[in-house]
């Protein structure tokens, strides 16, 4: 496989976002439209600690990884609020990092482009929480990536066949 370029930026372009766009819908297929999209991805990248990583393959974009500040008042948090242990809910969140979404286009999966990119884009944060929310299968790729990260399960989902996971920040002031 070609060389692999990885950006860590806290903003993105117009042009950027119509490149994040049809790699996402190729890796996820959850969004019936680039607007609708659009919707929630505005909304994403205007948030406070936005961070978004993006691969390249010989200028093309391959995956991206991306998170923010997550607090009360945000939709996610307050789900989440409402399904944690009480005690956990009040540990964990408000104010941790929040790994939105990873996605590598399956073309090129397999090949450490996903470990990278958490890395990346986890390197340098001052969270020192950090949340993100996956499939209740333990033997998916994204589990085993992120157990072998040293995320741990926190409790259940939104739904019943998701989990949230938190990791502490071990560099973390
Ligand atoms: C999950 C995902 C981001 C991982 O990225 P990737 O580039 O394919 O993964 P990597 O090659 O960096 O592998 C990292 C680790 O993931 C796990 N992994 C990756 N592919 C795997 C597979 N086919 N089967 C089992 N584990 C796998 C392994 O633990 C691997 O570590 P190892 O190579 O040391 O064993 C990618 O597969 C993806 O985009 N999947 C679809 C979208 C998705 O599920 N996103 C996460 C939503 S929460």
């Amino acid at each position: 496989m070609s060389h692999i370029d990885i950006a860590v930026q806290e903003r993105v372009t117009r042009d950027e976002s119509q490149e994040i766009w049809p790699v996402y819908d190729e890796v996820f297929h959850d969004t019936a439209s680039e607007d609708e999209w659009l919707q929630f991805w505005e909304k994403h990248c205007s948030r406070t600690g936005f961070k978004v990583a993006l691969a390249r393959s010989d200028g093309d974009l391959v995956a991206f990884a991306y998170g923010y500040t997550g607090q009360p008042g945000q939709w996610w948090t307050d789900q989440a609020m409402g399904v944690l242990d009480p005690q956990v809910a009040l540990e964990w969140l408000g104010g941790h990092f929040e790994l939105v979404s990873i996605g590598v286009i399956p073309g090129v999966q397999g090949h450490g482009i996903g470990r990278r990119l958490l890395e990346t884009l986890t390197t340098g944060l001052t969270q020192e929480r950090w949340m993100l929310m996956t499939t209740a299968d333990a033997t998916d790729p994204a589990r085993r990536l992120y157990a072998s990260d040293g995320w741990i399960e926190l409790g259940p989902g939104l739904s019943a066949e998701k989990v949230i996971m938190g990791k502490l920040n071990s560099r973390a002031a």
